[in-house]
């Protein structure tokens, strides 16, 4: 089976890892000042703070802007959970908006119809790696004074107008182990922000700037500088990684015949977390996925429900809610291998079984 995700790991990880065995400084300690200085420099942002996951990330980020109970965050309903999840982990309520049929982000056509009084944020999902639509998207965010957080878990990497995303609002990264920047777990948070980069400093370590005095409720939030020595040794790679998978990317758009391909809209380096194809949906859907695996060829249905009819947003009175692209979405697209690791014959048995379908 040629898999949907396929995590490298070289001689150079295993090194890491047993040298910060070694040091005895297993945890926030110099690899992860190391791998936030790093990401400074990819996201061309002034600050980073690495914290356990993308979810933390964007948990601690949602709270270090002040967001809380009787807030409102805009934000996409076809995305992976936890970009809702964080949001009700402050008490604040996501509302949710339509995405955009061709990049399957947030209509920005919509968002501003959404906004109320309540509302604080905007959380645009950088899905499968393509950046959201940032002008239109920070217009109205300083239109109505609203914090912008970027979830940009699947799009290290990528720019918008050859601006870094991360780098409009405030950033949010996970490092899990098949993302385009993987240490394992972890996340990242970037900002310009000196004085909010301390907020979530201080939130991610128990509440603390001095140890053992503790200034606000915090979490142990921290990332383990196992984690932070892989995630630098692959931030070395992440150049050459994204544009393995663009260019796998570009190959798969140039062969595949007899599916919805997916698009990188002018002005964007899409990098590719996911490569998904759309086909009808419901039966031909399901018929897809299997003559695919079948045939060796992984899959993966990102997202197959939409995050409003998951079952925490029904027990908070999501469930009669309907949004027409993102259930059309939901019930047609098939995600395909585009990991660097794929080899050419492997890029070749990809076409040949996808255009037999
Ligand atoms: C869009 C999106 N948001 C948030 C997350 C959460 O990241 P993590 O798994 O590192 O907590 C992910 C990771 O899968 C994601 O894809």
């Amino acid at each position: 089976m040629i898999p949907i995700s396929k995590p490298f790991i070289g001689e150079e990880e295993k090194q890491a890892v047993l040298e910060v065995l070694e040091s005895g400084y297993l945890v926030q300690g110099p690899r992860t000042a190391k791998l936030e200085e790093k990401f400074t420099q990819i996201c061309n942002a002034k600050l980073a703070i690495a914290t356990s996951s993308g979810t933390t990330a964007l948990h601690i980020a949602l709270l270090a802007h002040g967001i809380g109970p009787g807030d409102e965050v805009i934000t996409s309903p076809f995305t992976f959970l936890a970009s809702v999840t964080s949001i009700l982990f402050t008490g604040a309520r996501p509302v949710f908006v339509d995405i955009d049929e061709e990049t399957f982000n947030i209509d920005p056509n919509l968002i501003e119809a959404a906004v109320t009084p309540n509302t604080k944020a905007i959380l645009p999902v950088h899905l499968y790696g393509q950046p959201c639509d940032m002008d239109a998207i920070m217009a109205i965010a300083q239109k109505h004074n609203l914090v912008v957080i970027e979830d940009a878990c699947q799009a290290v990497g990528a720019e918008y107008h050859g601006q870094r995303v991360g780098s409009f609002g405030t950033g949010c990264f996970s490092l899990y182990a098949t993302k385009n920047l993987m240490a394992g777990e972890g996340g990242m948070i970037t900002t310009d922000d000196e004085a909010f980069a301390q907020k979530c400093r201080m939130l991610r370590n128990h509440g603390m700037q001095r140890r053992y005095y503790h200034d606000t409720l915090g979490y142990n939030f921290r990332m383990t500088d196992l984690h932070a020595a892989i995630g630098l040794v692959q931030a070395d790679r992440l150049e050459d990684f994204n544009q393995k998978r663009r260019s796998n990317a570009n190959f798969l758009n140039e062969n595949l015949h007899s599916v919805i391909t997916p698009v990188e809209k002018p002005g964007n380096r899409h990098v590719w977390h996911q490569y998904t194809i759309r086909v009808n949906a419901g039966k031909d859907r399901d018929e897809a996925v299997n003559q695919l695996n079948t045939a060796g060829v992984g899959t993966g249905i990102f997202y197959p429900v939409p995050a409003y009819h998951q079952q925490p947003l029904i027990e908070r009175g999501f469930g009669d809610l309907h949004l027409p692209v993102t259930e059309k979405a939901v019930r047609e697209v098939i995600s395909l291998p585009v990991h660097p690791q794929l080899s050419q014959t492997d890029l070749e048995t990809i076409v040949t079984e996808v255009n037999k379908l």
